[in-house]
């Protein structure tokens, strides 16, 4: 700050210097503060492929919206030589800001100040803009990068972790909460971002694990990269921890910006919708998307695409329980949720992965007044030994109870199979459902005809001098009675049968007509979804 020689005249010669060098000693501090644990530590992180903890909220915010809280603190601890390491700041760097000029809570964790390690000061800051954040109905976006907890503070590290972990619960579905992980992530601390809505990792530079490699190798002798046992690929793909990747830090914020625009600041708000001009809104590719034989796979995702608004969409979860599809879109510029199941993997089928997936999707969107719009094509639940020991049903159970409870609007599109289980699961207009349409082509029945011949017509088959002809002919008597939508029509299971280009136009009255829409649940304390 420049030094003024001249003082307004009302204030004395000797007052006025002792102003300037207090003014000097705040300027001292303020750049003090931003220098972090120094060049040395900011080339390392650099070198790492790494962005600074401000470089990144530079990049995050809205130019110049930045607002920082906390500047000055500093840990009080004088443990193992802390006394003489004692950062303004305390390694982690808070505030507020905007997004495309709309406010969010930030923090930001300085792996140049004793490797962003949390403890009491630290947490307390984090705590802070949590409350505030809480108070004031905006998101909160928390920028990972930490060694975990501070090992000279001892159990004050626990505690702070723990405030943080009862705040996050505290917030989940009041205001949306999202964790980018920018560097290392252990321990107790991915509990955090656990319990936030999304995870963002970029790839190489961000790990998340309980245990360390070293760990693994004494307890279970596996030998395991940090990167094969909590990197951002297998988070993304094997475990589904994480939500997106991002090759490096850049791409990583410009998805964080990106899926902001999707949400509302809080769960009294609706979320921001964009200017829109109506056009001609059918969709003639739609007719001919299927293919001819019904066990042919097809990409939902261009039906998907057909609906919502060109380039509108953000996929969640896109290299995990790939048979099923779900993300954030637009439809006549007003934000939904899709969830679709995916003919292309697995022919589409709901297992473990793809329930819990599309679960905590809807989940989501209920809380934020998000209204879901679900493509249905799905043979069944998948049969097994691994998937039956392993819990289906449980996790399938997910599914359906949240769907059942999700009370904003929700429409239905079934495409070609909704068999078994799986369509009840799945939006189905028992469950709450608001709209349900099903194409021409769909086939809504308990089960596929030649399952269903086989069993209900045995002895019959069995019984016939030619059993494959009887068969076939049963298999066709059953295909023609149930493999079609108008039995569910005609029962009002299904609203309307539609021609496939007519989708778009059918939705976008349906919003329209949903819009208003105030269901409430029964008064209790909370439910018991099957954890
Ligand atoms: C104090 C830490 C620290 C920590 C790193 N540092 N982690 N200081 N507490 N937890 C310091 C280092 O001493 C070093 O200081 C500086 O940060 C940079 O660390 P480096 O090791 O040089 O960096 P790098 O080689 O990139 O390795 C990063 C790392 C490693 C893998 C994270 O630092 C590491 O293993 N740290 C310890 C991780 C850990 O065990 N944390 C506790 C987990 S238990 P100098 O001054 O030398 O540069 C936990 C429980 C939480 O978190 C429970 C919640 C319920």
């Amino acid at each position: 700050m420049p030094l003024h020689l001249a003082g307004p005249s009302n204030i004395k010669g000797h007052q006025w210097m002792d102003m300037q060098a207090k003014f000097k000693l705040l300027a001292e501090k303020e750049r003090n503060a931003r220098s972090g644990g120094g060049q040395e530590r900011i080339a390392s992180q650099h070198g790492k492929g790494k962005l600074t903890a401000r470089e990144r909220i530079d990049l995050l915010l809205d130019e110049g919206s930045f607002q920082e809280i906390g500047q000055l603190v500093t840990h009080r601890s004088t443990s193992f030589g802390l006394d003489k390491q004692v950062f303004l700041g305390d390694g982690v760097i808070t505030g507020y800001g905007t997004i495309n000029g709309r406010t969010v809570y930030v923090f930001s964790q300085d792996f140049t100040v004793l490797g962003g390690s949390l403890a009491e000061a630290h947490a307390s800051k984090i705590c802070r803009i949590m409350d505030l954040a809480m108070e004031n109905g905006a998101p909160v976006i928390g920028l990972n990068d930490s060694g975990g907890a501070r090992i000279q503070e001892g159990v004050v590290s626990l505690g702070g972790y723990a405030d943080i972990f009862h705040r996050n619960v505290m917030a989940s579905g009041v205001v949306p909460q999202i964790s980018a992980i920018l560097g290392p992530c252990a321990g107790g601390a991915v509990y955090s971002p656990a319990l936030t809505d999304f995870v963002l990792m970029v790839e190489n530079t961000s790990y998340m694990f309980v245990t360390g490699p070293n760990v693994v190798k004494t307890v279970t002798h596996e030998n395991v990269t940090s990167e094969e046992l909590g990197g951002a690929m297998t988070h993304a793909s094997k475990s589904g921890v994480a939500h997106f990747t991002a090759p490096h830090e850049l791409d990583a914020i410009g998805q964080l910006r990106k899926l902001t625009g999707f949400l509302p600041a809080n769960c009294e708000e609706r979320p921001p919708a964009h200017p829109y001009d109506p056009t001609d809104e059918r969709r003639p590719e739609l007719d001919s998307i299927l293919p001819e034989n019904p066990n042919q796979p097809y990409d939902i995702r261009q039906v998907m695409n057909a609906v919502i608004d060109p380039d509108s969409s953000m996929e969640v979860h896109a290299e995990y329980a790939r048979n099923m599809v779900i993300g954030f879109a637009r439809v006549a510029g007003e934000v939904v949720g899709c969830v679709a199941n995916q003919p292309a993997v697995l022919a589409g089928v709901l297992d473990i992965d793809a329930s819990i997936k599309a679960a905590r999707f809807v989940r989501f969107c209920d809380a934020f007044n998000i209204p879901l719009l679900v493509f249905v094509d799905v043979p069944g639940f998948l049969p097994g030994t691994d998937q039956e020991w392993r819990g289906i049903i449980d996790h399938g159970a997910k599914l359906l109870y949240a769907f059942s409870e999700a009370t904003v609007p929700r429409i239905t599109v079934i495409t070609r199979k909704a068999y078994g289980g799986a369509y009840d699961v799945m939006n189905s207009k028992h469950i709450g459902c608001d709209m349900n349409f099903a194409w021409p082509a769909a086939e809504i029945a308990v089960m596929g005809a030649k399952g269903a011949a086989e069993i209900i017509f045995r002895n019959e088959i069995k019984n016939s001098a030619d059993p494959e002809a009887t068969l076939a002919a049963k298999e066709n008597e059953y295909k023609e009675r149930f493999a079609n939508p108008y039995e569910a029509a005609a029962r009002g299971y299904i609203d309307e049968v539609i021609q496939p280009s007519e989708t778009r136009r059918k939705v976008i009255e349906s919003l329209r007509m949903l819009r208003n829409k105030a269901k409430r649940l029964p008064r209790k304390k909370h439910g018991n979804i099957p954890l």
